[in-house]
């Protein structure tokens, strides 16, 4: 015999032993086969994200910075680290950080929350706006995660194709604004992979229609200088992310979300306690205390991204656009897969891209160090011959 009452939510429930056996048996059977039928659709038609290790001397795929910490910094930043008690967790949310981050970025305390990574972030958001029947609006190519994390929460994602310059084809756009009230709008600024910043001009033309958030991942901020961060004020709507790890701390994962409090408020229901663990949450604080030599290797990097621009220039066949990141997309005249293949052999790692739509295939390349940029193009030129 079962029986039970509810009280609210919760489930008073009496159960005598045999039922307990009978039960036992055919939940046990059920639950065995299920996992495929328990599991939303849009997980089951993805693949799992692949960041598969390819052997290379030189890296040139991951838009990661290519200095690594200078020796006395590095010994700095483990000094502080050794010191760390591993036995505790962390501050919960990274309160101090905040505190010391909002003043960094110029906004209220209330207006920033700390992520594993701006990854984390997007995955923060999508979890706490995913009211039944939402959709999610895109620019395509763009940064993967938006799709992925926007598919695992549920979301109807409406990708529209940029137009030919890469910029944001906004007719479309401001159409499915308002036929569709997506609940977000995610737009790469400058654009991972194709490395333009869209105009200003038509992404506050979506903040105005938009009824939903308008999220400007400002991932490669510290190499286009370009930011909405003034315009918080202006759009409350608005929700700018940013992260550490293009400008040399990509293994800790830290990223940054910043946008009304109110948001934030809501946000930190959804987030993990510890999301920053320790070791992060210390190195956050030491990059503001070494600032100024992280952007001397951002320099550096624009540097050598407008010598590699102009020298990919100058190659009969070769199409780079705009770079506004730390890395060069391109089109060439031969194929770019086996352009890709030749240079993997030669040790050298770059990315390709397959547009959807028979935009065509592209390379992308991540400005490295003087050296690697200068082997890069030597083997370049050669496989292009
Ligand atoms: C546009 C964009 N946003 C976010 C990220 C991921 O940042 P994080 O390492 O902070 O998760 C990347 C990484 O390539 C990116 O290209």
């Amino acid at each position: 015999m079962t029986s039970g009452i509810w009280k609210g939510n919760l489930f008073l429930f009496s159960v005598s032993v045999c039922s307990v056996y009978d039960l036992y048996i055919c939940t046990k059977v059920e639950t065995l086969a299920n996992i495929k039928s328990l599991t939303r659709k849009e997980v089951l038609t993805q693949n799992a994200y692949s960041a598969e290790e390819i052997p290379c001397k030189i890296k040139l795929d991951a838009n990661e910075n290519p200095f690594n910490l200078p020796g006395p910094l590095k010994n700095e930043l483990f000094k502080r680290m050794k010191r760390a008690l591993l036995n505790r967790y962390p501050e919960a949310g990274a309160m101090k950080l905040r505190e010391r981050f909002s003043e960094h970025f110029g906004v209220k305390k209330d207006m920033i929350m700390l992520g594993n990574g701006s990854d984390e972030l997007i995955q923060i958001l999508c979890h706490t706006l995913a009211l039944p029947n939402a959709s999610v609006l895109i620019p395509v190519p763009t940064f993967g995660m938006y799709k992925i994390c926007s598919l695992n929460s549920g979301y109807e994602v409406i990708e529209v194709p940029t137009d030919k310059f890469f910029d944001l084809d906004i007719k479309p756009m401001l159409y499915l604004t308002k036929e569709k009230s997506p609940s977000l709008i995610f737009l790469s600024y400058p654009n991972n992979p194709t490395s333009n910043c869209f105009s200003q001009e038509k992404i506050e033309m979506l903040l105005e229609c938009s009824k939903g958030l308008v999220v400007i991942d400002e991932a490669y901020y510290n190499f286009s200088k370009k930011t909405f961060l003034p315009l918080l004020k202006k759009y409350n709507n608005l929700v700018i992310l940013r992260t550490l790890s293009k400008v040399g701390l990509a293994a800790m994962r830290i990223g940054f979300l910043i946008g009304p409090a109110s948001l934030i408020h809501e946000l930190d229901k959804v987030r993990l306690p510890y999301n920053l663990n320790m070791l992060s949450q210390i190195a956050a604080g030491f990059y503001l205390d070494y600032e100024q030599e992280f952007l001397a290797q951002m320099n550096d990097i624009i540097d050598g991204r407008e010598a590699l621009l102009s020298a990919l220039k100058k190659i009969k066949g070769v199409k780079p656009y705009p770079a506004d990141a730390n890395f060069i997309f391109f089109s060439c005249d031969i194929d770019p897969d086996r352009i890709y293949r030749k240079l993997l052999e030669q040790g050298i790692l770059v990315k390709r891209f397959s547009l959807a739509g028979g935009l065509g295939d592209f390379l992308r390349v991540t400005v490295g160090r003087p050296d690697e940029n200068e082997e890069f193009l030597k083997s370049f030129r050669k496989v292009i011959k």
